[in-house]
Parts: structure tokens; sequence; C-alpha cells
């Protein structure tokens, strides 16, 4: 894919091609989906149907982002809160593949009655290249199911509609430039959500750490990004660790968590550097966190792994 304009025309025909009556449109405020809604509502017009999932594992204002995006793109949409639905689906869940795949399960549940509603079997999603090579598409070994790939159940009778499927990360973002998608160099963030930046058990507790340490390093990065203290990076963001540690509260010993602190320079997710962040900033990042959840954190590292060997997350 080297003209992005050609790409879209001939995405656009493909799409009326292959949606007869109606679809939805699995819209999760990623660049990904979002190009691939605007796509749809570019083929198909009212027949398609964006629908955004609250699914109580998304960042901190992240509703309402989301929103502002889709009303400037031009994305008609409606929202459905499933926060209930998605967290009592991972209670207990400890192991990365069954995380995804639950997710991946509720995700098809709730698009299914979504479609029946809308007359439909049809599913738009914004998988891109990385999401099935990885999911052990091509004869590759699964290195991990994303969750708009292997999670989805053999039963489901949906028919999904990939307009993406052969792009890589940086030929989308020419696509959502060339669809008028706004904020289009905006960081990547997972489909499974803070999930999977829960190292180890999710709750309604743990996913509150994670929210406000991915909230610190954002905000911190992109401080230091406007004082021109470093350059933005391709991602950045922090994982709440399954390991308790102890620290010290005033007079106090404490056991708290740790939060490992994940900033990368990657072209395409498939192979990836770990940023050379100036100590300052990860000195503030730490002192952010620590702060912000006094006693419950207590301790926070910076992952200096390259993709290979480790992955971009840590599940
Ligand atoms: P990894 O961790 O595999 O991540 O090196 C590569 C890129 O993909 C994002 N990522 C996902 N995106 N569904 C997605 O839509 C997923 O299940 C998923 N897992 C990882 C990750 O943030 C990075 O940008």
């Amino acid at each position: 894919m080297n003209d992005p304009k050609a790409f879209v025309a001939a995405a656009v025909e493909q799409l009326r091609a292959s949606v007869p009556g109606r679809t939805i449109v699995a819209a999760s405020g990623g660049i990904d989906s979002t190009a691939a809604a605007l796509l749809a509502q570019r083929a198909l017009g009212e027949r398609a149907r964006a629908v955004f999932v609250d699914t109580g594992l998304l960042r901190a204002g992240e509703v309402e982002r989301v929103g502002e995006l889709y009303r400037a793109s031009g994305l008609a949409h409606r929202t459905v809160e499933a926060s209930e639905r998605f967290l009592s689906s991972l209670k207990g869940v400890r192991d990365p593949e069954r995380k995804r795949k639950r997710i991946g399960a509720a995700f098809i549940h709730l698009f299914e009655e979504q479609a029946a509603e809308f007359g439909t079997d049809r599913l738009v999603q914004g998988t891109i290249a990385p999401d099935w090579i990885e999911s052990g598409g091509a004869l590759r070994d699964t290195i991990k199911t994303h969750h708009n790939v292997g999670g989805i159940p053999r039963s489901s009778r949906l028919v999904l509609v990939e307009p993406l499927r052969d792009l890589y990360k940086d030929e989308v973002r020419a696509v959502a430039r060339e669809l008028g998608i706004p904020e289009a160099d905006r960081q990547p963030f997972p489909g499974p959500g803070l999930a999977v930046r829960v190292h180890g058990a999710v709750d309604r507790e743990r996913l509150r750490r994670a929210r406000v340490a991915n909230a610190v390093v954002e905000e911190e990065v992109e401080r230091a990004v406007a004082a021109r203290t470093m350059a933005r990076p391709w991602q950045y963001f922090a994982v709440l660790l399954d390991a308790s540690t102890v620290g010290v509260t005033g007079d106090n010993r404490v056991h708290g968590d740790a939060v490992s602190v994940r900033v990368v320079e990657s072209v395409d997710a498939m192979t990836a550097t770990a940023a050379a962040v100036p100590h300052a900033v990860l000195a503030a990042i730490a002192r952010r966190i620590t702060r912000e959840l006094p006693g419950e954190v207590v301790r926070v590292l910076y992952d200096v792994t390259d993709k290979p060997p480790a992955t971009i997350e840590w599940e």
C-alpha cells in the first residue's frame, strides 16, 4: 500500500461488495477501528452502525475523548456501557491468553446482540496485519491471541469484514490521515485495554491503580515532549505488576504493588526498542505514581527490554 487515496477507493468498493445489507462496526476509539468505521460509513452510509463499548477497561477520560474524536471525524456511533459484563467475565482469570479469549467472547456476544437488533450478521473490524500474524495466522506459532482475532468463538454466526487486514500500522496511519481523522499520530492502545496492563488478576481496585499509573505516564511524557525535553515516543504506558513489594510510608513498612513503565520506539509494532527516556522524566513519573497511589504502589521500574525478545505489552 503506497497510495492511501487509491486504497480508500478500493476499500470502499470492496465493502460495498461484502456487505449487501447492513453491518455493525466494532469501534474502539483507536486509529485502526476508527479508519475501518469511516470506510464503512463512506461505503454504506446509514447501513453501517459503529458501536463503541465502554468495557470498564479503558483509560481515564477515554469515553469522553472517543466521543469527541468521532464527532470531529464525522462518525455516527452509539456507545454501550458494559463494564459489569466484562469485569465479571474476567473474575479470577490470571492467564493472559484466557483473559484475551474471555474479552474476545464478551465483545462478540455483545456485537451479536447489537447485530441482531440492527438486522444484520456482518461485523466490520479494524484488524490489521500484525494482529492476525501474531495470533497464529499464516501458519505461525501463536505469540498471543489478539482479542479481535483469535478470541472469536467458532460458534459465532457473525461474518467478519476486515478492510485493513493487509496493512501495517504506519500504513493505517496514512489511510487515517487520508480519511481526515484528527490526532492520527496518537499512540496505539490494545483492544483488551487495561486488562493486559494489570499483570495477573483483574478487579476494579487493580484497574483503578493501572488507570492512574497510565494517566501519569501519558501526562508526564507529553509534558516533557511539550517542553522539548524529549521527542514524542511511539508508545508509552504503565503496567501494574503482580508482585507485592515492601515500601515505607512515614515510619511504617508497608506492602504495596510495583509498576513497570514502558516507553518504546517502533514503526510497525513488529519490532521495538526501549526508549532512552531522560532520567528526570522517569523520576518525575515515579514520584507522581507513588504520591497519587500512596501505600498502594511503592515501587516503579523502567523496562529496558527491546522487542524481541520481549513484546511491547507485558501480556
Ligand atoms: P505486542 O505486545 O504484541 O504489541 O508487542 C504490539 C502492538 O499491539 C498492541 N496490542 C494489541 N492491540 N489488540 C490490539 O488491538 C490486542 O490484543 C493487542 N495486544 C497488543 C500493543 O499495544 C502494541 O502497540
